[in-house]
């Protein structure tokens, strides 16, 4: 990310969950602030057919990786009793603004300082009101810890937390990926997370790594380019190394026809997405020992 300026791809993932409300009726991912924290209505989509036929592909797994998120989350917070609850890089993420929760739950929004700052003056600016549960927590990946930034705001390392880290770690080096995930993972009152990762582009098919290359250019043009890949089975090594003992990856294919009648043909791939062919996105859950 550019030092001083806020991201621009969290206000493009956001774009697209606004899309999806309209052109696919928000049927993987409803989210009744999606079009007013972009500033859209629902006339603004349907007006721009070029927006709605591209980038397909891209829209549903954000939608599909925001819905697998919440399920996991809410399931945390009905069967074990989690009461908070971490956004992390959460862009212009609504759930902490359109949720209710169990009394007692708390919301933490981790950003980058410089989106966060952006975030605050925009939601007053399309009049979204920030609930007493929300807490800010401005961090840099790559140069704070996370840890620091949360306890700084009151977290506390004793209760079991769910983190909720979406389109972040493709943009972050992997040192930055290890020690998020290892703060994690060393939380004493025990911690989930659900996040999404891509595939080496070496596994990709050619269809896929073309359209992988041209999405890596657009985001490196605006200073946020694709930092890591990960092979999953190094990664889940990785993640029970850290002391995560449970693992649910699924490739973004998968999780788009889990949440349409039929698989999707005409996915697109990115590291934000499974696509068509062999490689692309996952998202995955893990969790340390469930009580
Ligand atoms: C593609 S956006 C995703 C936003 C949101 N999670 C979503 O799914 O809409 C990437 C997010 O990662 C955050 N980010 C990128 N690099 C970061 C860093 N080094 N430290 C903290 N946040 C970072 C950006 O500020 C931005 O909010």
């Amino acid at each position: 990310m550019k030092e001083q300026e806020p991201s621009r791809t969290a206000f493009a993932a956001a774009a697209h969950r606004a899309i999806h409300q309209v052109v696919e009726k928000g049927k993987i991912f409803r989210d009744p602030l999606a079009l007013t924290i972009v500033g859209m209505k629902a006339e603004d989509v349907q007006h721009e057919d070029e927006l709605q036929m591209s980038r397909l592909g891209i829209r549903l797994f954000i939608a599909a990786r925001s819905s697998y998120a919440e399920a996991a989350l809410w399931r945390a917070i009905e069967q074990r009793g989690v009461r908070q609850i971490v956004i992390l890089g959460a862009g212009l993420d609504t759930f902490a603004y359109r949720s209710q929760l169990p009394a007692n739950t708390c919301v933490f929004e981790v950003d980058h300082p410089a989106t966060q700052a952006w975030k605050r003056r925009w939601l007053e600016q399309v009049g979204i009101e920030c609930p007493d549960s929300l807490i800010y927590a401005p961090v840099d990946f790559e140069s704070d810890t996370l840890l620091d930034g949360l306890n700084a705001v009151g977290f506390d390392s004793a209760q079991r937390s769910f983190f909720i880290w979406l389109g972040v770690v493709p943009y972050l080096t992997e040192q930055a990926i290890d020690s998020t995930l290892g703060a994690i993972a060393s939380l004493a009152g025990g911690a989930e997370v659900v996040f999404d990762y891509s595939d080496p582009p070496s596994s990709f098919s050619m269809e896929l790594l073309a359209l992988h290359q041209a999405r890596a250019a657009r985001v490196a043009a605006v200073g946020e380019p694709f930092l890591s890949y990960f092979d999953p089975a190094k990664l889940h090594e990785k993640l029970r190394e850290l002391g995560f003992s449970e693992i649910d990856d699924v490739i973004g294919r998968r999780l788009l026809s889990d949440y349409l009648e039929r698989p999707t043909t005409t996915a697109r791939s990115s590291p934000e997405n499974g696509g068509t062919g062999s490689g692309g996105g996952h998202v995955l859950f893990a969790a340390t020992q469930f009580a």
